[in-house]
């Protein structure tokens, strides 16, 4: 069965046809350059399968950055609209992004905005960017500490994954996106949950199954809400506290660093103990769903003043309105309530819960 979803913009095509829809695009576009931009990483362990894979004979330009979070900023964007300006980029210049989702989401940016808008690829690399970052069109990068504060929706050109990419990840970024696959599991359907418990990133065939059904519901999701203005929120189940303690991490010189799956695992485990009190989410599956994340994801300890500091920092949560912290909540799988308020007394009670857990 062909994997593909076929749209306007962002159509994603995963294994199959997806080189030859990437040939297809650039016959298409004829871009009078196209520029690759991958990452420390993605350079050395996914540039050379893609020119293989993709046979383009048009000339290309790698342009590289340092990997990781720590350079999903400004400072990295100015540094890329120089380089594009540099070496001539114009308006019917193609940037393709190759990475995981630090270089999708930045890449993203840097293309929606260079001479207000270039086109761009998406070629995601890591299992978190395949479900997750190079999908429904969000771009951008994170003010300070403070994750994804400045951006643009836009939708890529064009999806393209091969899990052939896969085998280059360090088992921790398996993990990491593995983390986005539990969420769909949470926000879809209790089979879907129960499916994804099986997930075996050797088991090949298995992988592209859960992967392709983790986009088709990112995908349904976004083409209903693409501007987050309702259901596309619970596409940030977790990531209210997630994304607080990812940024808490980063801040913390002493502290090592989450990958972003790492952080969104523990905030699904506080959402889920959170839901279960106000939202009467079951107890026992609540109690479940804390263990198999724990099962995969080690245990973080968390003083009373670094989940003060963890509390400070959902203020710049973008789902905030008029000063609120609002949460999205879950009375049972795949059944969501946006919008919810969440007292701090209740986010300690959920960190003490996932400590003893
Ligand atoms: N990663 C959440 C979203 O795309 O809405």
């Amino acid at each position: 069965m062909e994997k593909q979803i076929v749209k306007q913009r962002g159509s994603i095509y995963c294994n199959g046809s997806a080189w030859a829809s990437l040939q297809t695009a650039i016959d298409t576009l004829k871009p009078t350059k196209i520029f690759v931009l991958v990452d420390a990483n993605t350079q050395e362990h996914c540039f050379p399968s893609f020119l293989r894979l993709s046979g383009t004979s048009t000339l290309l330009e790698t342009i590289t950055i340092a990997a990781g979070e720590v350079n999903k900023t400004i400072e990295t964007c100015t540094h890329l609209w120089n380089v594009l300006a540099k070496k001539g980029a114009d308006r019917n210049s193609l940037l393709i992004n190759l990475g995981g989702g630090v270089v999708t989401d930045l890449g993203g940016f840097v293309a929606s905005t260079f001479k207000r808008g270039i086109e761009f690829i998406n070629i995601p690399t890591s299992l978190l960017a395949m479900v997750d970052a190079s999908i429904g069109g969000k771009n951008g990068v994170d003010l300070g500490v403070l994750k994804n504060q400045i951006g643009v929706i836009n939708n890529p050109l064009l999806v393209v994954i091969d899990t052939c990419f896969l085998k280059t990840l360090p088992e921790e970024e398996v993990t990491s996106g593995y983390a986005e696959i539990l969420k769909h599991g949470l926000i879809d359907s209790e089979t879907y949950w129960n499916l994804v418990q099986g997930f075996d990133v050797n088991n090949i065939q298995s992988t592209e199954n859960i992967i392709w059904e983790s986009i088709k519901i990112k995908n349904s999701i976004v083409t209903k809400d693409p501007n987050e203005l309702g259901i596309r929120k619970l596409l940030n189940y977790g990531h209210t506290l997630g994304h607080a303690i990812e940024s808490f991490c980063l801040e913390q010189k002493d502290r090592a660093t989450l990958l972003h799956g790492e952080a969104i695992a523990i905030g699904m485990i506080l959402t889920t103990f959170i839901s279960s009190e106000l939202l009467n989410f079951d107890n026992n599956k609540q109690a479940a769903i804390t263990q198999l994340i724990l099962n995969h994801f080690k245990k973080r300890s968390f003083s009373t003043l670094e989940i003060d500091a963890i509390i400070g920092l959902l203020q710049f949560d973008k789902k905030n309105r008029g000063g609120e912290v609002l949460f999205v909540l879950l009375e049972d799988f795949g059944v969501f309530k946006i919008n919810q308020k969440v007292s701090n007394d209740l986010i300690h009670k959920a960190f003490l819960h996932y400590q003893n857990s």
